[in-house]
């Protein structure tokens, strides 16, 4: 009888530390969103993300993109030739000073212009409000993109983001930023502020190779486990940019060549009609410096039409400066904080899909235990019986 009771009482263990393995792994993630200040963010098929920031005084609200490859901070401006709407209304703003700078950018999709002005600039949870210099375009050339704005979030020190203007007016502790890139229907965040040590201590530090971009050396670029680093024949195609504003990944010729004909291609109708699961496709893995990025297709084939799915890979080159770029697919494969001040960026926890795989692991382990403890608590029960 007592055997049983054990038994009995080791079953019910089993049964609430699986239990309390479930929440706990979910309140890692709650906790690394409470102690620190987070933002919600709008994730739009996967492929591009907004946040929600007001400008001006009383606030005017932008869904604008979040992009860690620009480093000028944009919206539209009232009367923009070729902006979609809302735009940002002037004459609203009492906080508004004019710095009557023009300036112009330049992406590889086209182009916009308009002037630098200083204004209040704050994200919704409403403990940042900043005095802030931003553009307002009065020209957008680029077809078919539909952006209110931008928040640019690169490493070039010759322009400030809002979390290095947070920090110096002393709103914040940190000017450290991170992202938490999810596919739907997981959620995405922001956060910034307050990071512990203890949360500082789980990050896997690499030093940013260019200054005007999140650049990480690349040591080793894997098609499922063949080794393509001696292949690239890309001038800089071994340092790779970390562009939350980049939808796709941008990667050598060599390497695009080896995924879609050896692999891919052969399951599609076209380059556009591919089945969006199949098991045939690989994993890229990259290898930086300590941080292994694991990229499935989950990640890198996105819904195009007709329930059909297309590689988002495209070829690096000229529009890259021969850069390779992480975009949002391997983005969304780690949790990336990204320290301007040090100018170095890193990957919380290391691989997030390696993380989930142990907690898996777990859950089988305490699943078999449960069972065992059944059929023993059953085999002793019919013995006592
Ligand atoms: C942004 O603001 C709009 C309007 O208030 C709201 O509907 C939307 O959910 C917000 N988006 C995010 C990501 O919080
Ligand atoms: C803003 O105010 C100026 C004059 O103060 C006026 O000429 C202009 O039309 C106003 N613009 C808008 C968009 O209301
Ligand atoms: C924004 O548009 C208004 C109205 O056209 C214009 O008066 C103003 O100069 C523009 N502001 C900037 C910074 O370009
Ligand atoms: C931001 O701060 C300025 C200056 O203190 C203030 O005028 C403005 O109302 C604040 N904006 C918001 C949205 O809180
Ligand atoms: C930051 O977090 C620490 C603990 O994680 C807490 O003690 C501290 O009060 C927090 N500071 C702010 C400003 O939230
Ligand atoms: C490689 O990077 C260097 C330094 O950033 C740049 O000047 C050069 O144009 C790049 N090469 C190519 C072929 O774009």
């Amino acid at each position: 009888m007592i055997i049983t009771f054990i038994l009995l009482i080791i079953c019910i263990q089993a049964k609430l530390k699986l239990k309390t393995h479930s929440i706990s792994n979910h309140q890692i993630k709650l906790k690394r969103h409470t102690t620190i200040n987070s933002v919600p963010l709008d994730d739009q098929g996967n492929i591009i993300y907004y946040i929600n920031v007001s400008f001006g005084t009383p606030s005017q609200i932008f869904s604008i993109v979040v992009d860690t490859g620009s480093v000028t901070t944009w919206i539209s401006n009232q009367t923009c030739e070729g902006c979609i709407f809302p735009r940002f209304d002037p004459n609203i703003s009492i906080t508004l000073q004019q710095a009557n700078e023009d300036h112009s950018i330049n992406y590889n999709i086209g182009s916009l212009s308009g002037k630098f002005v200083q204004d209040y600039v704050g994200l919704p949870n409403g403990n940042l409000n900043v005095s802030m210099k931003f553009m307002l375009a009065n020209v957008f050339t680029m077809p078919g993109i539909k952006f209110q704005g931008l928040l640019g979030l690169s490493s070039y020190n010759d322009r400030q983001n809002i979390f290095e203007y947070g920090y110096q007016q002393k709103q914040l502790e940190t000017s450290l930023f991170g992202l938490d890139l999810n596919q739907n229907p997981e959620e995405s965040f922001l956060f910034y502020n307050n990071f512990s040590d203890d949360y500082l201590d789980q990050v896997i530090w690499m030093p940013n190779v260019l200054n005007h971009q999140w650049s990480m050396k690349v040591y080793g670029f894997f098609v499922n486990e063949i080794d393509l680093t001696d292949k690239i024949t890309l001038q800089n195609g071994t340092v790779a940019l970390m562009d939350s504003g980049s939808s796709c990944l941008w990667l050598d010729e060599e390497i695009i060549n080896y995924m879609l004909h050896r692999y891919i291609l052969a399951n599609c109708i076209n380059n556009y009609a591919c089945p969006c699961n199949s098991p045939l496709y690989p994993n890229l893995n990259i290898y930086l410096a300590g941080v292994k990025i694991e990229i499935t297709s989950e990640h890198y084939m996105i819904p195009s039409n007709n329930g059909y799915c297309k590689p988002c890979l495209q070829k690096a080159g000229s529009t890259t400066h021969d850069y390779t770029i992480l975009g949002d697919p391997a983005m969304q494969t780690i949790i990336s904080i990204f320290d301007k001040e040090n100018q170095q960026f890193g990957v919380y926890q290391g691989n997030k899909l390696h993380n989930l795989l142990i907690f898996q692991i777990i859950q089988i382990s305490m699943i078999t235990i449960q069972l065992i403890a059944l059929c023993l608590f059953c085999y002793k029960y019919y013995q006592y019986k």
